[in-house]
């Protein structure tokens, strides 16, 4: 397979990747070839959750990536991190967001949010990979309207009592950490909710409907039920009132990791048609050597490597330590885009053989949708971006 996305190595304004970074790129491309690839076409075609890939993930010490040596991590920046969720995506995408909601969704706010004890109970074997995490924020009734939680915890004793139903969970049933946000009292909107870690068996603790999706389909995406679901008060993450924030600020992470998926999904359905258009014959020569389609390669490398840079930006921002809402919101939107934009060009290379499962050109196109909708759609992220550009928020 012949894989490209070298396109910013190096750039005039002076960006280059450390050798670390090359490093870690070139170990997980070579771990996603020949593990991920290989079974990418069978796990979307049996909805099955690769859990094997999650072991490979975390034998090459990529789930504790970003996160401190002291919890089991390898303490790298966030550029590597996103290398590391392209290079998966690109082989996998159910793969790429199972990692992505693992360690953005679930680790990151224990490092940021967690006391130090919930980083040694809930962190540490996160990052060492032998627990699998997932985050719970939406809910049947609200996707994009977070505040408008419905879920409820009431304090009794040294436990909260949680009741409730939260739905789209990526790592669904097969994770055993759970980052939960519920309502103490309504009359407080946002600042009435709180960030819970629940354990998976933790008593009233089942799940509901197994979404059967349009892509990532071997992701694991079902409801998770609370029924006087007994948590303990020292798993809160932050204090009563803080749960809005840890949520949003986790989001912020989250959607740099959706961002590099999107990213993988786009540069690898790109290298797909490439060799596909150098191998199609079609008016006595490769199709490669038509205009109409070099001009779609050209178009969609533009577009993919100028979603890399804004991907990059807001890594680096997030490294420097301030707030990154808005460069994480800008990556998302544009990345999630290109990836639609360049998969459909993709199945357009490909013609007939792009509608038919023969080829992986239809499965790109499929997995590319939900990046526009999941941690935050399109029109989620343009409010964001309002908020932030025009509020100075
Ligand atoms: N970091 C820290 N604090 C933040 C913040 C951030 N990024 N964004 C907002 N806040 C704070 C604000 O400063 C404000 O604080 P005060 O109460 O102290 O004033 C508070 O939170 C409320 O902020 P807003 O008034 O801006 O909140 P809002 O309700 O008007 O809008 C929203 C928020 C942008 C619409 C938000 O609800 C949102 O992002 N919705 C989309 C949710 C989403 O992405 N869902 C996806 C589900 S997760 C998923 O898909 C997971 C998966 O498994 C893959």
């Amino acid at each position: 397979m012949v894989t490209t996305g070298t396109g910013l190595k190096e750039s005039p304004m002076g960006f280059k990747l450390t050798q670390e970074q090359e490093d870690i790129r070139d170990m997980v491309r070579e771990l996603a070839e020949k593990e991920f690839a290989p079974r990418a076409a069978e796990v979307d075609r049996n909805h099955r959750f690769p859990r094997e890939n999650f072991e490979l993930l975390a034998a090459s010490d990529l789930c504790g990536l970003i996160f401190p040596e002291e919890y089991g991590g390898v303490g790298l920046d966030h550029v590597s991190y996103s290398i590391a969720v392209e290079e998966i995506s690109k082989a996998c995408a159910t793969t790429g967001v199972m990692y992505s909601a693992h360690v953005s969704l679930t680790g990151a706010p224990v490092l940021q949010w967690g006391t130090e004890d919930q980083k040694q109970r809930f962190l540490a074997p996160m990052a060492r990979g032998e627990k699998l995490g997932a985050f719970c924020l939406s809910e049947p009734g609200n996707g994009s309207d977070s505040a408008a939680a419905h879920c409820r915890a009431e304090l009794k004793g040294d436990h909260f009592i949680v009741n409730g139903v939260k739905n789209w969970i990526t790592n669904g049933i097969e994770a055993d950490f759970y980052i939960v946000t519920a309502q103490t009292d309504p009359a407080l909107k946002h600042r009435g909710l709180i960030a819970l870690i629940i354990e998976k068996g933790s008593e009233g603790f089942t799940f509901g409907k197994l979404e059967d999706k349009l892509g990532i389909r071997g992701s694991s995406t079902c409801q998770v039920i609370y029924e006087d679901t007994p948590v303990p008060v020292a798993n809160m993450l932050g204090k009563v009132g803080d749960g809005f924030k840890v949520a949003m600020s986790t989001l912020d992470g989250g959607r740099i990791g959706i961002a590099s998926q999107a990213l993988g999904i786009a540069q690898g359905a790109w290298d797909h048609a490439h060799k596909y258009s150098q191998e199609r014959v079609a008016f006595g020569k490769t199709i490669n050597q038509l205009q109409a389609i070099q001009f779609m390669f050209g178009e969609m490398q533009t577009e993919i490597d100028t979603a890399r840079l804004l991907t990059y930006n807001a890594c680096v921002a997030q490294d420097r330590g301030n707030r990154f809402t808005r460069e994480a919101a800008m990556a998302k939107l544009y990345a999630s885009e290109v990836a639609m934009r360049s998969t459909v060009k993709c199945v357009q290379i490909y013609g007939g053989y792009g509608y038919v499962t023969d080829y992986p050109a239809e499965r790109y196109m499929r997995d590319a949708k939900i990046t526009e909708i999941y941690e935050g759609t399109s029109e989620i992220q343009r409010l964001v971006l309002a908020n932030t550009l025009l509020k100075g928020q």
